[in-house]
């Protein structure tokens, strides 16, 4: 019982061999001095692993699009062209508009090629079918002086979305004022992309560009379009979707006028970019009016539109206690790794790694046995060799008890 308790309150220490040995000496420093280069220049310079971060960035964004275009010799504002109206952060800026006036419900011709014929059986297989425009009741009916169409049932004179139209190019200069908060709940912490030195004079007059005005909320279409890497013409006439990223990276150690937004701009459906099928970006919506007589009739859009997606992403890091001791204490643990690459060199490859290896694991076997001092084992068993019994612990560390 009591030997268990003594055997209880003991410590072990491993016993260390010493390696007089200038190559694996300067192997073992140089190793040294990269684990720690690497822990203080990346781990906590560069990666500021002294920090907590904030990741769960909360924010909003307002939008407001200026300008004016002409499309069809009518004057378009921005109740014609911006939609949704709300000034989300994701809008639509209509380019190109298709427009078929004065749809009632009844039967027409349908206009897409497809379905031409010559008689009423060209068109049975495509009876109580949907079609382009409607539901095709199965009959041929005359398009025009030369063709023959089948015939749907919906919304009457379908449209015919082939035409040529060129696109409102005063889009270009059309402007977007992007007004954006953010907040990162760890910290309570709260700013605007509106900075504190920018005036009101300065909001007025000023249009941002990447070299001088890096922090006006006021962006050009054209411009945008243009820091995308796309070709104002082409996306204006088939549509596309481009995103205005706002990062905040934020190191709140620092002093407050160093967290400030960053723009950036790209294509985000670069899919249909190069894309035959479906290029571009469209949809359709409808305006309805009532007759004297009480039924309906619409004027429905195709439209073109360049979407801008405003995203917001971002991050903030303080300095904290716990991170700071959590990788110091991996950043010492790790300059002991340095030991298994100078182990393996030092027992296999070194000049003598033999006696290295005679000199770092002791050969101890259950027997009793009368150690006798010799060339090898001389320098650990030196001390007491003739009363002196090792046992070995699993952790290889050994424990010198003279009383037994
Ligand atoms: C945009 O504005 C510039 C300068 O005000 C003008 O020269 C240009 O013609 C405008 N572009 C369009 C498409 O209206």
């Amino acid at each position: 019982m009591w030997s268990c308790i003594t055997d209880f309150f003991t410590y072990e220490t491993t016993k260390s061999v010493v390696v007089k040995s200038w190559t694996i000496g300067i192997i073992n420093r140089v190793v040294q001095l990269l684990i720690i280069t690497y822990f203080i220049g990346w781990v906590f310079l560069y990666e500021k692993a002294y920090q907590i971060r904030d990741t769960a960035i909360e924010s909003s964004v307002m939008t407001k699009v200026k300008g004016f275009g002409i499309y069809n010799d009518k004057v378009m504002d921005v109740a014609d062209y911006v939609t949704p109206t709300q000034g989300a952060s994701v809008f639509c800026i209509i380019t190109k508009l298709i427009t078929t006036e004065n749809q009632v419900q009844g039967f027409c011709p349908e206009s897409e090629k497809k379905y031409l014929c010559k008689k009423a059986s060209d068109c049975a297989k495509f009876r109580n079918k949907p079609g382009g425009y409607g539901i095709l009741t199965g009959r041929c009916v005359p398009f025009n002086a030369t063709a023959n169409m089948c015939e749907i049932k919906g919304w009457c004179p379908a449209e015919i979305d082939t035409i040529k139209t060129t696109p409102m190019m005063e889009v270009e200069n059309f402007t977007i004022f992007i007004k954006n908060s953010i907040r990162f709940p760890t910290f309570n912490y709260t700013k605007g992309n509106f900075l504190p030195t920018i005036t009101g004079d300065y909001i007025k007059s000023c249009n941002f560009d990447m070299v001088s005005n890096t922090y006006c909320p006021i962006f050009r279409v054209g411009d945008v379009v243009r820091y995308a890497q796309q070709n104002f013409t082409k996306l204006a006439d088939k549509g596309g979707v481009i995103g205005i990223k706002i990062g905040w990276m934020c190191d709140l150690d620092k002093s407050d006028d160093q967290c400030n937004p960053s723009y950036s701009f790209t294509r985000l459906d670069a899919m249909s970019e190069n894309n035959a099928v479906s290029p571009g970006y469209n949809f359709r919506f409808a305006k309805y009016y009532k007759m004297d007589n009480g039924t309906d009739y619409r004027t429905l859009v195709k439209a073109y539109a360049i979407r801008f997606d405003v995203l917001v992403n971002g991050n903030a890091g303080k300095f904290n206690m716990i991170p700071t001791l959590i990788n110091m204490v991996a950043a010492f643990t790790s300059v002991g790794v340095g030991t298994v690459l100078c182990d393996i060199i030092l027992l296999n490859f070194l000049k003598g790694a033999e006696q290295y290896k005679a000199k770092k694991f002791e050969e101890v076997s259950d027997s009793p046995v009368e150690c006798k001092p010799n060339g090898l084992y001389l320098s650990q068993l030196s001390l007491r060799h003739t009363d002196i019994i090792m046992r070995s612990s699993d952790s290889g560390a050994f424990s010198i008890d003279p009383y037994s």
